[in-house]
């Protein structure tokens, strides 16, 4: 008898279209994170993205689509391109940018929470891609995980986390491998003047600014993107962030003291790789039984950006769940 996991994990694109089709739910391979991806105009099985998460309903899904298919049918999904969102998408996409973009007539409500936006990416895996130009519509997903928790950056960490909620006869795990990025999309909303970064990503503020020549505003302000909330991507295990390596040596000797089980993370010397395997390294924390992690944090320029935000919102207290985030 296979396990649940093996009977959910498969390379068969044509399998995963099938399935999405007949309103199953898909968690595909992105160059980011893993999501989970449901027929974005099928109102119930977007109902079960939510469930499968536990996600609150306000909070609102990304769609996915082919490049042809966003330029053949842009005006479906959203009803205006500001020049902003134009120039970034040109350069961008497929990549790991989001852009919020005043919500056309295929968006239904459920994807969006009844919000006059939404979010749009064109992904570049190219598994992501194939399926997505395959399946022809839109794709609304999430990362993969349960609400709150560490998003998954392989099958595996998709099926440690959800195998038990989905359905081997309806689902699938579609595997790509490792996401490369390993760190959620940008995400600017150019429906603002000037356009505002709700998220950091792997595509910096820089970036965003060389490629419009101009500012952008950081993310500030009340919580629109729920990743903006205080807690978000969390392990179990406490993470504590420090500076540098010294202290980090320092803290865990502390920690150690108290008789705490204790592990360092120090990949400052390669962000790339840091982002790469940040969720990772977080699981493989939690797999190991450990107490504290004791993390040092990335310079806040460039990619070290994303990373300080994840690290941040995994290592807040979260003792209300409402304050957790997708
Ligand atoms: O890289 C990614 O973006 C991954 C992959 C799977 O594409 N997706 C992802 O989705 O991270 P999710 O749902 O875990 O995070 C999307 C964030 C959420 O914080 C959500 O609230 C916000 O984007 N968001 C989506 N649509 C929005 C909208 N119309 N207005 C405000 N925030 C929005
Ligand atoms: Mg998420």
């Amino acid at each position: 008898m296979p396990s649940r996991p093996d009977a959910l994990i498969s390379t068969d694109i044509d399998l995963a279209v099938e399935r999405l089709r007949a309103g199953g739910l898909v968690a595909i391979p992105t160059e980011t994170v893993y999501g989970l991806a449901a027929d974005a105009t099928d109102a119930d099985a977007v109902a079960r993205i939510f469930e499968v998460k536990g996600r609150p309903t306000g909070h609102p899904l990304i769609v996915h689509l082919a490049s042809e298919t966003w330029e053949s049918s842009a005006p479906t999904w959203a009803t205006e391109v500001p020049a902003a969102g134009t120039a970034l998408a040109e350069t961008c996409w497929p990549g790991p940018l989001t852009l919020l973009l005043p919500r056309g007539p295929a968006v239904i409500d459920a994807v969006v929470g009844g919000r006059r936006t939404v979010g749009i990416r064109v992904p570049s895996h190219p598994v992501a891609h194939d399926l997505l130009r395959r399946f022809g519509g839109g794709l609304a997903a999430p990362s993969a995980n349960p609400f709150g928790l560490v998003s998954p950056t392989t099958a595996a960490h998709v099926a440690d986390d959800l195998a038990e909620r989905l359905d081997p006869e309806r689902d699938l795990i579609l595997d790509g491998g490792a996401s490369e990025v390993g760190v959620e999309s940008t995400i600017v909303d150019v429906t603002v003047d000037p356009p505002q970064i709700l998220r950091a990503g792997a595509i910096t503020a820089d970036e965003i600014e060389r490629l419009l020549a101009g500012v952008v505003a950081p993310a500030s302000g009340p919580s629109r993107a729920s990743g903006m909330l205080a807690s978000h991507y969390a392990p179990t295990c406490e993470i504590e962030l420090v500076t540098d390596r010294a202290r980090a040596l320092a803290t865990a000797d502390d920690r150690r003291a108290e008789g705490r089980r204790v592990e360092v993370l120090d990949r400052t010397d390669d962000l790339v790789v840091a982002a790469q395997r940040l969720y990772d390294d977080l699981r493989a924390a939690d797999r190991a039984g450990v107490d504290v992690l004791v993390v040092v944090e990335p310079q806040p320029e460039g990619l070290g950006h994303a990373i300080r935000d994840r690290l941040t919102k995994a290592a807040a207290n979260r003792p209300d769940p409402t304050s957790r985030a997708d």
